[in-house]
Formats: C-alpha cells, structure tokens, sequence
C-alpha cells in the first residue's frame, strides 16, 4: 500500500487510525500542511487529494492508497512559487501564515471547481458557469478559517490567482 505525496511514493502506515494530516506532517516530513482544530473545523489542513480539496486530519491515511495527494510543497518553493502562492505574496493575504497552506491548497482546488462549472450557494444562474466575484469566493472559501482576519486580502490574491480585478 502507497501513496504518491508531491510526486513521490510513500508508504502508508500499518496502524490504520493515522490519519493523512499526521502522515505528511509526521512520516512524510511535510510540516507545510497545518494542524489547527484536527477536527474538520478550520481548514488549515486542506490538501489536494487527486485534484480535489479535503481535510486531512478527518481522513485516514489507509484509505488513500493509490491516490495522489498535493500539498503545499507541491504547489511551487521559496524561490519558484505557484501562482496562487505569488499571488498571496502580492496581495499581503496572511498575517501569522498559521493559515496560509490550506488557504493556498483550498483556493487552488477551489478555482478549478469554478471552472468545471460546479455551482455554491453564491451561484445565482445555475445555467451558466459561475463568475469569480468576490461573494463566490467568500462561499466557497468559508471553509477556511483565518484567526488574523486576512480575509479582504486573501479574496484579492485569489481574484489576481484567476486573472480578475483584484
Ligand atoms: S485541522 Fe483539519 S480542519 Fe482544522
Ligand atoms: S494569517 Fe494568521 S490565521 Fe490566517
């Protein structure tokens, strides 16, 4: 049994009741992704598990086998930052960063439903595909708590990340 962590194999643990957050943070060696609430409450564990945005501290490692998982090392570096990661950068969107991974990895994820058409509950014409205004980003990124209140920015990175006016 294995997963793939940022593009490198790794094994998944006997004891079935770790859970993938402590996987990467422990094993793995990935302390980007955050431990805040461990109860599927704040978002700051969010990763991206073949593409899609989950929390790792309520998934158990040993149900990922096989599965691809992308965190924050994986979006870009200190010297190469992913586009959402430079975005961030640009627009000042954290304060203590305890956040800021999950942040990132949630907003990456989250822009990618928009384009596949998926609808929030900010979506006002189902038939169409959403626009990127600021209250769809709010919605969808209310699962991602930020104790700073670096809210204003973050929706501002992430409209620049989607190639809107921030
Ligand atoms: S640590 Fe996973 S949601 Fe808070
Ligand atoms: S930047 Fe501190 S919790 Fe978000």
């Amino acid at each position: 049994m294995a997963i793939t962590i940022n593009g490198q194999e790794h094994a998944l643990p006997d004891d079935p009741r770790v859970t993938l957050l402590d996987l990467l943070r422990g094993d793995a060696g990935l302390t980007g992704t955050k431990k805040g609430c461990d109860h599927g409450q704040c978002g700051a564990c969010t990763v991206l598990v073949n593409g899609m945005r989950i929390n790792s501290c309520l998934a158990l490692a040993v149900t990922h086998d096989g599965d691809e998982v992308t965190t924050i090392e994986g979006l870009g570096s200190p010297t190469e930052p992913g586009v959402m990661q430079s975005a961030f950068l640009a627009h000042d969107g954290f304060q203590c960063g305890y956040c800021t991974p999950g942040q990132i990895c949630s907003a990456t994820a989250m822009l990618e439903e928009i384009k596949a058409g998926w609808p929030s509950d900010a979506t006002e014409d189902l038939e169409g595909a959403p626009e990127i205004t600021g209250e769809e980003i709010r919605e969808r990124m209310s699962g991602n708590l930020c104790r700073c209140g670096a809210y204003t920015n973050i929706v501002a990175a992430i409209r620049e990340a989607a190639g809107e006016d921030a």
